[in-house]
């Protein structure tokens, strides 16, 4: 851990602008900077920097944030590698603080583990390039497989000698315990022996996406059909198969650059792509593909291609990957290859420029490649036919994307000649089926993230329907939180009080007891109320550099993005004013419009129960909902009255 102080100077030195720079050729472009923006492909500037605020900004791909979600994202480092990587650069010594012995000790075990992988990645390249059995055997295998020198490097292939133990004797006289070499699986230890587990065996180091080897997978050289063609390293503190994918490292540059991601299943698919000059590529080597897995691609991309083997096996695998794809908003394409061939003989049985041909030609929607695959077997059955058209249409029902949903509704329709109405009506069946299962989730998930501070992916799947005005009200409370545009005289001692533009808001949200869907937004008004008295409290400052990043993010997407208070505020087109000078017209006008919202969604709720339980005759309770009905819209015409004629303000 990094205590605080230190985090605070490495935040201060963090010159935005410095970090940047570090790989975005940026040009001065009045008070902010302008570069090609490093998380997409443009070829005009659209990645903007302001020194002032701290924070970039790109108005091409949406990307923001500070110094440390800059580092976060282009190199895809944890928050606090986020800051090491930035004490660094600014040459801030770091102090972490004091861990529990518990923490520290499993946190040295998973180091001492890495340690020990690192040793043996370096030791196995050195005895593949270097030691004559390495050459004569492993090198010389690899090169009649026609792998390169350079991908050999690249992905830093090894061997491992051919004996009992040679290996983990090495190993030990370099001072390194047998404790972590066995759980590290690189020796196994019985009572009365000691092996090394990959002896004569070429070895494909497997990378977490920090880049440091966690894990091996070692090839056999013999084609004894008895001996397993790879051993993997077992699960490990260190290593879990299942969230890992071979290849992210060396892939996850290119991965977020050109917004897409091949998959494969192999070791040597990877390379063989790579060889091909594709690099945007990960194999979930040779078992079937975990949520943990596709978890892992979505933090770099949206787009996946999944290349197979063009066997039945390897087909089926597409088939049961998809849905689980799908399922997480995922974009998936499958590039079917000939019969026969895996994604290696594939890339190495032509030249990249036709590989990427290939690709450009075959690679087909889902839809389409479920479809094809089914279609030719039961065309002339109803029943068969009619199955196929239930399974796809449970593919697409599992979309979390309305628009692309549609899409793959008209696709479907015409390729298996069915009406679009009757897809839809088909999905909407799924769905109500699911529909009860998924609220009673929903409730689950609504009732975690109010216990406790739940992980962000759980809130993006909850709709805020008061998204704009939330943004707009925190927006203007971290540009104006402190200003005293409030007066109000007290009616007996005709005192004026002044107010903040904080102490207003929050307290008129608050009387109202209005809370947001959006934990970032609870977390924010949640902090600004604590520090309503506190004149040193910066908002801007503190929540642009939330250790939190969705926080951080929130923040500094809010004050670089391009705002229409101008046009709003320009009455008639006679614009003058500036923001600040309008507070005590803006703000009341802002809070108003969010209560006005809510009145009216919970009017809309109550129409809906009215018409539910006249229908079923429930009396009592329909004059109950009529009442609160009409309450309610009592108060939606006195919010709407209240408009800019009352001023109590100054
Ligand atoms: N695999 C494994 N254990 C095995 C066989 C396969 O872990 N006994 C995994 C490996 O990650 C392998 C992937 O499944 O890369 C795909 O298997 P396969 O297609 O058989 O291997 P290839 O990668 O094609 O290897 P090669 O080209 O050397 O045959
Ligand atoms: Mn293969």
């Amino acid at each position: 851990m990094i205590d605080p102080s230190t985090i605070e100077r490495i935040l201060d030195a963090a010159n935005i602008s410095d970090v940047v720079s570090e790989f975005v050729t940026l040009k001065k472009r009045g008070v902010n900077q302008l570069g090609l923006c490093p998380f997409h492909n443009e070829k005009t500037p659209s990645f903007t920097v302001s020194p002032a605020k701290g924070i970039f900004k790109c108005f091409g791909c949406g990307k923001g944030g500070n110094s440390v979600n800059f580092v976060m994202e282009l190199e895809q480092l944890s928050y606090p590698d986020a800051l090491r990587w930035l004490a660094k650069k600014f040459h801030i010594e770091i102090e972490e603080k004091e861990e529990s012995l518990e923490e520290k000790q499993l946190k040295d075990e998973r180091e001492s583990m890495m340690i020990v992988s690192g040793f043996a990645q370096k030791y196995f390249s050195r005895y593949l390039l270097k030691e004559n059995e390495g050459r004569t055997i492993g090198l010389s295998y690899l090169r009649e497989r026609g792998i390169r020198d350079d991908i050999i490097a690249k992905f830093e292939l090894g061997f491992c000698p051919d004996g009992k133990d040679i290996f983990t004797q090495a190993a030990q006289r370099e001072g390194y315990k047998m404790d972590f070499l066995e759980k590290t699986g690189l020796t196994i230890k019985r009572e009365d022996w000691i092996r090394d587990r990959f002896g004569g065996r070429v070895m494909f180091p497997v990378h977490n996406v920090a880049g440091r080897v966690i894990a091996f997978g070692g090839r056999t050289l013999t084609n004894d059909k008895k001996v397993a063609k790879y051993l993997n390293s077992p699960e490990s503190e260190i290593y879990h198969k299942g969230r890992t994918l071979y290849g992210i490292y060396q892939a996850k540059r290119d991965i977020t650059k050109l917004d897409k991601c091949f998959l494969v299943e192999g070791y040597t698919d990877v390379l063989s792509f790579h060889q091909a000059g594709i690099e945007n590529v990960v194999a979930s080597s040779g078992t079937s593909l975990t949520i943990d897995q596709i978890r892992l691609i979505r933090r770099f991309t949206p787009n996946i291609t999944i290349v197979y083997d063009g066997d039945d096996a390897g087909i089926k695998a597409s088939l049961r990957g998809i849905d689980m794809v799908l399922e997480e908003g995922i974009n998936v394409k499958v590039l079917p290859l000939p019969r026969g061939e895996d994604p290696d003989s594939f890339a190495r049985s032509m030249s990249a420029g036709e590989l990427t041909e290939y690709i450009k030609k075959n690679e087909t929607d889902f839809i389409k490649f479920k479809t094809q695959l089914l279609m030719g077997s039961v065309e002339n059955d109803p029943v068969s036919k009619a199955k196929l058209i239930n399974e796809i249409v449970h593919s697409i029902s599992v979309i979390p994307d309305t628009i692309t949903r549609t899409i793959y509704i008209k696709e479907c329709s015409r390729l298996m000649d069915v009406q679009e109405a009757v897809l839809y009506s088909e999905i909407r069946k799924i769905q109500n089926r699911q529909s009860e299962d998924h609220t009673r989730k929903e409730l689950q998930e609504i009732q975690v993230q109010a216990a406790k501070p739940a992980t962000p992916v759980a809130e993006k799947k909850i709709s805020n329907p008061f998204e704009t005005e939330e943004r707009e009200i925190i927006r203007i409370l971290l540009k104006h939180f402190h200003n005293e545009a409030f007066e109000f005289e007290d009616e007996e001692t005709h005192q004026v009080n002044k107010y903040s533009v904080g102490s207003y808001v929050l307290n008129d949200l608050q009387n109202d007891g209005l809370v947001s869907v959006n934990q970032w937004v609870r977390e924010i008004l949640k902090i600004m109320e604590e520090n309503l008295d506190n004149k040193d409290f910066d908002p801007i400052k503190y929540f642009t550099q939330h250790p939190d990043s969705e926080i951080s993010q929130y923040a500094s997407n809010l004050l670089s993005e391009k705002h229409i208070q101008s046009k709003r505020w320009s009455r008639g087109g006679a614009f003058v004013e500036s923001e600040s000078e309008l507070l005590y017209l803006l703000v009341p006008k802002l809070v108003q419009e969010y209560k006005l919202k809510n009145v009216k969604l919970l009017l809309k709720k109550l129409e809906q129960q009215i018409s539910e339980t006249s229908k079923n005759n429930e009396t009592e309770k329909m004059m109950e909902h009529l009442n609160q009905y009409q309450n309610l819209k009592k108060v939606m015409t006195q919010l709407s009255g209240e408009g800019l004629g009352y001023r109590t303000i100054s």
